[in-house]
């Protein structure tokens, strides 16, 4: 009975590490919506530790964001198969965190009008997967 119950109680929690929600990613989509005004903002007010903060987060969200449970199930091979590109997916991801990164360097070194066109590649990674991945 007690390995029973503990059987059970590791099948909830894995169950519940594996699933990620349609609601964890518009929660996620948010941070990055708000990370990019914070990095916008940080611009505007010259203000490096905003800069920064903005790109790390960004960095830390983007990490998580995939395909949702129902995506991963749906029997459409064509829609599976956009839904959950891995190859696109993690190319955005790598190259946001790079561009992250570079943010922060050049506008540690003063280099604003850099660090804003570092600015606009994000927001054309973050609309590569709106528009190609997911056909919006
Ligand atoms: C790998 C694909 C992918 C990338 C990269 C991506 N998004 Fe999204 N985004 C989505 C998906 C999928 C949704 C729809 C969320 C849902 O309804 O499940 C979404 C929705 C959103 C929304 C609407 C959330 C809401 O409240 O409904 C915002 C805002 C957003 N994304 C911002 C961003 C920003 C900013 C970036 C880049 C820093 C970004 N996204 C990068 C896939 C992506």
């Amino acid at each position: 009975m007690k390995r029973l119950f503990i059987g059970c109680a590791a099948v909830v929690t894995f169950g519940f590490a594996e699933s990620y929600t349609q609601a964890d990613r518009i929660l996620d989509m948010q941070k990055l919506a708000q990370a990019m005004q914070d990095i916008q903002a940080g611009f505007f007010y010259n203000n490096l530790d905003i800069v920064k903060a903005g790109a790390e987060d960004l960095k830390k969200t983007i990490v998580k964001i995939g395909p949702i449970q129902e995506e991963i199930n749906n029997t459409d091979v064509y829609e599976r198969w956009m839904d959950g590109n891995t190859a696109m997916k993690k190319r955005i991801q790598r190259r946001i965190i790079q561009h992250s990164d570079d943010i922060i360097a050049r506008f540690s070194d003063g280099d604003a009008t850099q660090a804003l066109q570092v600015y606009g590649k994000i927001s054309s990674e973050c609309m590569k997967c709106h528009v190609s991945l997911r056909k919006w």
